[in-house]
């Protein structure tokens, strides 16, 4: 149990410290400049470590939700806070799914000047919801 919740932790530095890293430093440069290059420089280097921690993110959190509630599924009742915190955060991690799946398809593939203020709003949602998510695992055991 204990080294899950450390692997747990782990992966959440890795998810929302590089969301935010891209969001505060590397979006802004690349609006100043117009460049998109740096957005998917970034991403390519990252996402070597970035997948890799979300995926220890999904097991680890599933591993710890089902020793909250067996089963996990009967969490989405949201009959009580625990049950609630783990049901937002399997609805968040889904947006993020769908939110990363429609950047990667519709917007990487062609991004340039003009589309960069789409990627922008992606980034910008996607490390809100990791925030969101590292707020609602602090809040299963307080
Ligand atoms: C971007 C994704 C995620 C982030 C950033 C994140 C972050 C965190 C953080 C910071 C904690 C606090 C740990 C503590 O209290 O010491 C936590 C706990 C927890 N997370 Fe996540 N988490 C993510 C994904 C998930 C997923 C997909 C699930 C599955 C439902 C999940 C389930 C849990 C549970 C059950 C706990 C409570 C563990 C405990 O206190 O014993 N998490 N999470």
């Amino acid at each position: 149990m204990f080294s899950l919740l450390v692997l747990h932790l782990l992966g959440a530095s890795v998810w929302v410290g590089g969301h935010l890293i891209l969001l505060l430093t590397v979006v802004p440069s690349a609006m100043r400049s117009g460049d998109p290059e740096m957005i998917r420089a970034f991403e390519e280097s990252y996402e070597k470590i970035g997948v890799p921690a979300l995926v220890l993110q999904v097991v680890t959190g599933l591993w710890l939700a089902n020793s909250y509630v067996p089963g996990i599924l009967p969490a989405l009742d949201m009959s009580d806070p625990l049950r609630t915190a783990i049901a937002w955060k399997l609805i968040l991690l889904l947006a993020t799914f769908v939110i990363g799946a429609h950047a990667r398809l519709f917007i990487i593939p062609n991004l340039n000047k003009e589309r960069l203020p789409w990627m922008a709003v992606h980034i910008l949602l996607i490390t809100m919801i990791a925030l969101a998510m590292l707020v609602l695992g602090a809040s299963v055991r307080l």
